[in-house]
């Protein structure tokens, strides 16, 4: 196996998973990596294990560089079982290794795996010198999960934050740089279907790193590739995508039953290219949930369009609302409009589940019943226009 080094002694010991498609929700149509690193010094250290299927690719990479049993620490930055529910076996295979881990991370892992671990717990500020080199622990709760923490190499200024700043991508390339721009759009993905609902603690967490004044040279997530050309980069897009910045941009989410709901849709497109603003047409059964909240990261407007199925909702639609709510997407201005056959109520019943949300929902809705004419596609023109203006006003 190729033996990726870092920094000089530490190693990515990860494993590739090029087939997975879904990770709760979100598809991860490249697939992903579980990221592990290997730190030699007078204390050898693996920070993070992989998904329990991937241990022996794990295995395989760290006996390429030395011998497993000569580990004396396991860091277990995050619970979540895609980065420990390999620790049960490389314990036994280190033979009781002393795993470091933050308060809720020993809850959490003896929850999940039910076995004496040799635990030592850590909270921010918590140092270990291992030889050469200091650990430095930063508890990270909420990124991902509660128990979340970071691990900082302070000699080498590598940053190890696990979940934050990674991407979904399985790939040759374990660097940032050797993969070019495309690397922000995985990371855009990955931050809008996994972080966004935490952005405030986002925020308040690069603060407090940046406070704590501590050079960071690389960042090593615990998916896809390495930031070690700029850091910096990822940590400014962070701060971008939590604050909320976006462009003009609006989207048209929707479906169809009998193609009126369609033909609304493309008008109200329309009325917004004439507005100039940058359009996109998404048909909820061409494009999946996650992609779509990708592309609402950078949007400012999102138009709703549904058809009334049984007095409600189309379960497209439903399934999206769902999604999205849980994700707390802020600072952007929904529209609804769609087509009915008689009773209608998809519109209601969208505007219900936003507004209990708190999102702010454009008060005029557009609702056709049967199929449009052809004065009723000029109004959804209109439509389109007036939601640009309200949108570039907003
Ligand atoms: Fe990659 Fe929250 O696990």
């Amino acid at each position: 196996m190729e033996i990726v080094e870092l920094k000089k002694g530490i190693y990515w010991v990860g494993a590739i998973d090029w087939n997975v498609r879904d990770f709760h929700g979100y598809s991860t149509s490249l697939g992903t990596t579980y990221n592990a690193y290997l730190i030699l010094d007078e204390k050898n250290v693996l920070v993070d294990t992989v998904k329990a299927t991937f241990y022996f690719e794990m295995l395989g990479r760290i006996s390429e560089i030395i011998d497993p049993s000569k580990i004396d620490i396991v860091v277990s930055n995050h619970v979540e079982m895609d980065h420990s529910s390999s620790l049960p076996q490389m314990v036994e295979r280190i033979g009781n290794p002393m795993v470091i881990t933050s308060e809720r991370g020993q809850k959490g892992l003896e929850k999940h795996y039910r076995r004496p671990m040799n635990f030592k717990v850590v909270k921010t500020g918590d140092t270990l010198s291992i030889g050469q080199r200091t650990l430095t622990f930063i508890e990270a709760p909420m990124l991902h999960w509660p128990d979340s923490m970071f691990t900082y190499v302070k000699e080498d200024r590598v940053l190890l934050p696990n979940d934050a700043f990674g991407q979904h991508i399985a790939s040759c390339q374990r660097f940032e740089d050797e993969l070019g721009d495309e690397v922000m759009k995985h990371a855009a993905k990955y931050f809008a279907n996994i972080l966004w609902p935490l952005a405030p603690l986002i925020l308040k967490k690069i603060d407090e790193v940046v406070k704590m004044g501590i050079p960071i040279d690389m960042i090593a997530p615990s998916h896809g590739l390495i930031w070690r050309k700029d850091p910096g980069r990822i940590i400014q897009a962070y701060l971008n995508w939590s604050q909320g910045k976006a462009g003009e941009k609006i989207l048209v989410v929707y479906d169809t039953m009998w193609g009126s709901t369609e033909a609304l849709a493309r008008a109200v497109v329309k009325g917004l290219m004439e507005e100039r603003v940058e359009a996109r047409l998404l048909h909820l059964r061409s494009n999946h949930r996650s992609d779509i909240i990708e592309e609402m990261l950078e949007a400012r407007g999102i138009l709703f369009g549904s058809p009334t199925l049984n007095n409600g909702i189309f379960p497209t639609l439903g399934d999206f609302l769902t999604y999205m709510k849980g994700l707390k997407p802020k600072g952007k201005v929904f529209g609804l409009f769609g087509s009915h056959g008689w009773g209608g109520g998809a519109l209601r019943e969208m505007r219900k589940i936003l507004e209990q949300e708190k999102f702010e929902v454009w008060e005029k809705e557009l609702s056709v019943q049967y199929i449009p004419d052809s004065e009723e596609i000029k109004k959804a023109v209109e439509f389109g226009k007036e939601f640009a203006k309200k949108v570039k006003g907003a």
